[in-house]
C-alpha cells in the first residue's frame, strides 16, 4: 500500500509526523539511496530503502509508551549542544528509541509522555485533537476572580488568542497561589506567558495530566509503561473545556 513518506517515517517511530515533515525538508531523508526533499511523496515502504541520516527505518519496533515525572533541570530535546541533561538519561531500561511527546521547559516538572509511536504523538499534540493537559502554576501574588476570568476567555499573546481555559484555585499560602489550569494547545511557555500576561508570574509549574491520564504518586525522575487502558484515559474527557 503505498503511503506518504512523512506517515512512513512517524510509524516507524522516527519522530512526529511534523518531525518527519523537517527532517525531509532537511535533507535527512533518503529513498534507495537518494535523498528526497519534496513533500508528500507517496511509496510502497516495503518495496524501498528509507533511511533517515543514513540508518535505515525499522518497521517491526514493538511500540512503546512511556509516562515520565520529568524533574526540573532536564531539556526535553534528544540532544542538548549546551550539554544539559537529557530526560532520555532517565530511561534507563528502554531499548526503544523514544522521543518526547511535545515539550516541557527546562524548569518544568512532571508528566511528560514518551513513545516511537508518532501517529499517537500527533494525535496528542495536534491542537485539532483537542487532548487537554492540566497544569499547577504557583504563581507570585492572589489573582482575582477578573483576572483568572481573563486566562478562561482566552488572552493575546503575541498576537494571538489563546483558547478557552479551565481555571481553579487550589490553595493560596502567604503571597502565592496555586492555580491549577487546563489548556489543549501547546506553544513554547504559554501556560508561564499566561500568568505572566495577567501580572503573576509563574515561580514553579508542574504538568499533571494529559486527558485523564494523572501523573498520580509517579516519583520525581521515575517513569512507567503506559498500558491500552492508560492510552484511552489520554483521550477521555476531550473538549471538557467546552461542554462545561
Ligand atoms: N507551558 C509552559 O509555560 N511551560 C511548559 O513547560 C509547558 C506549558
Amino acid at each position: 500500500m503505498k503511503e506518504r513518506l512523512q506517515k512512513i517515517i512517524a510509524q516507524a517511530g522516527v519522530a512526529s509526523r511534523r518531525a518527519a515533515e523537517e527532517y525531509i525538508r532537511a535533507g535527512r531523508v533518503a529513498v534507495d539511496g537518494t535523498t528526497v526533499t519534496e513533500m508528500g511523496l507517496q511509496l510502497d515502504a516495503g518495496r524501498h530503502r528509507i533511511t533517515v541520516d543514513g540508518k535505515p527505518i525499522a518497521r517491526e519496533e514493538q511500540l512503546v509508551y512511556i509516562l515520565l515525572n520529568k524533574p526540573a533541570g532536564y531539556v526535553t530535546t534528544l540532544s542538548d549542544p549546551q550539554g544539559r541533561p537529557l530526560i532520555t538519561s532517565l530511561l534507563r531500561e528502554v531499548k526503544e528509541r523514544v522521543f518526547p511527546v511535545g515539550r516541557l521547559d527546562l524548569d518544568t516538572e512532571g508528566a511528560l509522555i514518551l513513545t516511537n509511536d508518532g501517529e499517537l504523538a500527533n494525535r496528542i499534540i495536534h491542537p485539532k485533537y483537542e487532548v487537554n493537559k492540566t497544569y499547577v502554576a504557583t504563581v507570585k501574588g492572589r489573582p482575582d476572580r477578573r483576572q483568572l476570568r481573563r486566562l478562561e476567555e482566552g488572552i493575546l499573546l503575541e498576537g494571538h488568542k489563546t483558547w478557552p481555559a479551565k481555571v481553579r484555585v487550589v490553595r493560596q499560602e502567604g503571597e502565592t497561589s496555586a492555580i491549577e489550569i487546563i489548556i489543549h494547545e501547546g506553544k513554547k511557555r504559554q501556560v508561564r506567558k499566561m500568568f505572566a500576561a495577567i501580572g503573576h508570574p509563574v515561580l514553579h509549574l508542574q504538568r499533571i495530566a494529559y486527558g485523564k491520564l494523572r501523573l498520580g504518586a509517579l516519583p520525581l525522575g521515575s517513569y512507567r509503561y503506559l498500558n491500552q487502558k492508560d492510552l484511552t484515559q489520554i483521550f477521555a474527557g476531550k473538549n471538557m473545556l467546552y461542554n462545561s
